[in-house]
């Protein structure tokens, strides 16, 4: 297993938009693996293969304290959400920054395994606002683009100033 390379916004490949996976073979087995360890060494509690510059709709999540219960999904669509809350989110692609958003409160959401095998999940509460998050990478899409633009420039510029001070 290897650790792999975590692109940081404004990266554009962020906004790439992953394509289905249609073959589940030992080099998906291989990369599923690769990306658990990319999220547990960088302390992350989700990411998607667009973060990783792999564009592909594969995510993992991990919200367990213990950190020992790994989820992959891939090629995951949202069959029902509803409800509504309000989580401070963060993610690994902007480090050092985390925002109020609001996302459904449960969603049921129907993937593949690493096998090809079709999966369903409910979440709820902050699995459901990660699985959320992480599917939104697969769209090209980031968390800051929920905010107000003027929130959204205070936090990009104190990021910006955060990767200044530690260069
Ligand atoms: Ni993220």
């Amino acid at each position: 297993m290897s650790t792999l390379a975590i692109l940081e916004f404004p990266d554009p490949r962020l906004r790439t938009v992953a394509a289905p996976v249609t073959v589940f073979d030992a080099e998906l087995k291989q990369f599923v693996a690769d990306m658990y360890e990319t999220m547990y060494a960088a302390n992350g509690v989700g990411l998607a293969a667009t973060q990783v510059n792999v564009h592909k709709r594969v995510l993992v999540a991990d919200m367990s304290d213990e950190r020992n219960q790994p989820m992959v999904l891939i090629n995951p669509e949202i069959l029902e959400k509803d409800g509504q809350q309000v989580y401070q989110e963060g993610c690994l692609s902007f480090p050092g920054i985390y925002a109020d958003v609001t996302r459904a409160l449960h969603v049921k959401v129907r993937a593949q395994d690493v096998d090809g095998n079709e999966i369903v999940v409910e979440a709820e509460g902050p699995l459901a606002v990660c699985i959320q998050h992480e599917m939104d990478h697969l769209a090209g899409k980031v968390f800051v683009d929920y905010l107000s633009p003027l929130k959204r420039g205070m936090l990009l510029k104190r990021m910006e100033k955060q990767r200044k001070a530690s260069a």
